[in-house]
């Protein structure tokens, strides 16, 4: 497989239900992913696009679903199945990352 053009990133951590610091996995984040990978599967760019579920923790848990896309560094939280659509499309179709779900500095 070549070196993918974009990797998006899912955190699907989990901790048990009461736990002060939350998780992805509590606030649906297998929904993000499932919504990725149907846009993946849809897109049929398995050679330049590539979807990972992380089971450890990326940090910001309080503002999760969190998400990373690399190469571009770009980290975003609060993901919805519909905001990975959009982060999907922009990223794959226009190279540019969608403003309104990025994680604002300070928030790491
Ligand atoms: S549990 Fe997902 S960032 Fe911490």
């Amino acid at each position: 497989m070549p070196k993918p053009k974009t990797h998006f990133f899912v955190c699907i951590n989990e901790r048990p239900t009461g736990h002060p610091r939350g998780s992805c996995t509590a606030k649906n984040a297998m929904g993000a992913l499932q919504a990725l990978g149907q846009k993946l599967q849809a897109s049929q760019k398995f050679d330049t696009v590539m979807l990972s579920a992380v089971r450890s923790c990326l940090g910001p848990c309080g503002t999760g679903p969190i998400m990373v896309v690399y190469p571009d560094n770009v980290w975003y939280g609060n993901v919805t199945p519909q905001a990975a659509e959009e982060i999907f499309d922009s990223h794959v179709n226009t190279g540019k990352p969608v403003e309104k779900y990025m994680l604002k500095e300070g928030t790491f």
